[in-house]
């Protein structure tokens, strides 16, 4: 049986673009740009996403695209001596602590999705969003069902393959975010006040400048392109030989940043033309937001095509998550993939319940100072993702063979060696010292 494949380019960039799309972009993005002065730290974040973002995630998809193999035996093919498949094995517990707890959230937005029919999310008997979203996530019985039945959604497209599964419902899912954004967008921008909101999210206050700002941005690039855990490694591992890297990877930067703008101009205005507070950290998506909608004539239509939104954008990066795992499991044997991606995907939600149940039954169990939820968001966000992000970039700068190198970066491209040049000093320099700096200071800031 053959490897499994993307049918068509455009079909991968709407996967990868989907991987990098996620939380992190509609959900984190937003409120730590509300936290942290807002126009400044987005305008900080585009310009990393767009030069050390960008140079890291082609190195990734050279690594994938020549090695055709994913986390483990790409870096065993480019390197068989010595211990380098590590780095994959890094990326896969990584990915599988990740989904444990990007699933719990999965699990919200699922039942915030399903009660959005019902009415009272949006306009709750005591009118406390807040304390709705409390008594939701504090029963464990409602959060882990919805919990499994987020994994479940997420299993049933991965078992189908590549093409099959991860491309088709890429190909969906992707357009209608970006319709409902645009829907959205319109919506708060057209609200009387939103002026004000556009003028936070886009006006640069120099004066929130510090150092965190910068290097909570590049923390924040790093995640919103899925990067350090091999899953671009993976991707684009399933990618013809002849489609365009460089291009390829400008497509998934720029949807991200459009994304990233989009959210901010559906979020901002929005928060603005209500008087309701931009930094409210997590509970900007399910407290203020549902507030927010409560005012809206059709409030109810809105937040129901706000939820629906964000389950698309969960989805498509829990795909990868799991493919990420599933991948090096089967080695191109397609027939062990249902059983593969099932396996992998229950242990995954086991290891979500305590996660789950941070808010409920363990809110007052804490692991190194932090809820559990936390204390796993904690390790991999802050320590495991950066270690992977560093090790790829020094892999491939170091270990696979300049001429290698360039052959594979500039296939089917029309850039020449200016650009191969200027990719190698980001990826063999500028890359790790960044990503070095944001280290340190993640664990000892
Ligand atoms: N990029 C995803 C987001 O922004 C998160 C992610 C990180 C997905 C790493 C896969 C790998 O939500």
């Amino acid at each position: 049986m053959q490897r499994d494949s993307w049918g068509s380019r455009i079909g991968f960039v709407l996967a990868a673009a989907g991987s990098a799309i996620g939380l992190g972009t509609v959900w984190r993005l937003p409120y730590v740009a509300g936290e942290q002065g807002g126009g400044l730290f987005f305008f900080i974040f585009i310009i990393l996403l767009m030069t050390v973002g960008t140079s890291l995630l082609l190195a990734e998809f050279v690594l994938g695209r020549s090695t055709k193999e994913g986390a483990i035996e790409a870096y065993r093919k480019i390197a068989p001596k010595g211990q380098w498949h590590l780095i994959g094995i890094i990326g896969m517990v990584a990915s599988f602590l990740l989904l444990s707890f990007y699933s719990v959230v999965g699990g919200w937005i699922t039942t915030y999705f399903v009660r959005s029919f019902t009415g009272n999310v949006t306009n709750p008997p005591d009118g406390d969003h807040a304390a709705l979203f409390e008594q939701i996530t504090s029963n464990p019985w409602e959060v882990g069902i919805a919990h499994l039945a987020f994994m479940i959604m997420t299993i049933l497209v991965v078992q189908m393959g590549i093409k099959k599964g991860i491309e088709k419902a890429s190909i969906y899912m992707m357009p209608a975010l970006f319709v409902i954004f645009l829907i959205l967008m319109v919506r708060s921008l057209t609200l009387d006040g939103a002026y004000e909101g556009v003028v936070y999210f886009l006006q640069p206050d120099f004066s929130a400048l510090t150092g965190d700002t910068f290097l909570f941005a590049l923390g924040q690039a790093f995640f919103s392109l899925s990067l350090g855990v091999s899953v671009m490694v993976t991707y684009s591992s399933y990618l013809d030989k002849n489609a365009s890297l460089p291009s390829s990877a400008w497509s998934v930067v720029l949807l991200s940043v459009l994304i990233a703008i989009m959210a901010g101009l559906a979020i901002f205005p929005a928060l603005y033309a209500f008087d309701m507070p931009p930094d409210q950290g997590p509970m900007l998506i399910f407290s203020v937001i549902p507030a927010v909608f409560g005012q809206l004539a059709f409030g109810e239509v809105f937040f129901f095509l706000f939820m629906l939104l964000m389950l698309f954008a969960t989805l498509t990066s829990a795909f990868s998550l799991i493919e990420i795992i599933v991948t090096p499991l089967i080695r191109g044997k397609e027939y062990l993939r249902k059983r593969m991606t099932w396996i992998v995907g229950l242990l995954i939600f086991a290891m979500g319940i305590p996660s789950n149940l941070s808010y409920s039954l363990l809110s007052d169990t804490y692991f190194f100072g932090m809820i559990f939820f936390d204390a796993v968001d904690y390790l991999v966000s802050n320590i495991l993702l950066p270690l992977g992000a560093l090790l790829i970039s020094l892999f491939v700068a170091y270990k696979m063979k300049k001429p290698d190198l360039r052959e594979e970066l500039l296939r089917g491209s029309k850039l020449g060696d200016r650009f191969f040049s200027i990719w190698l000093l980001m990826i063999r320099f500028i890359t790790p010292f960044c990503i070095i700096v944001v280290f340190f200071y993640l664990i000892f800031g």
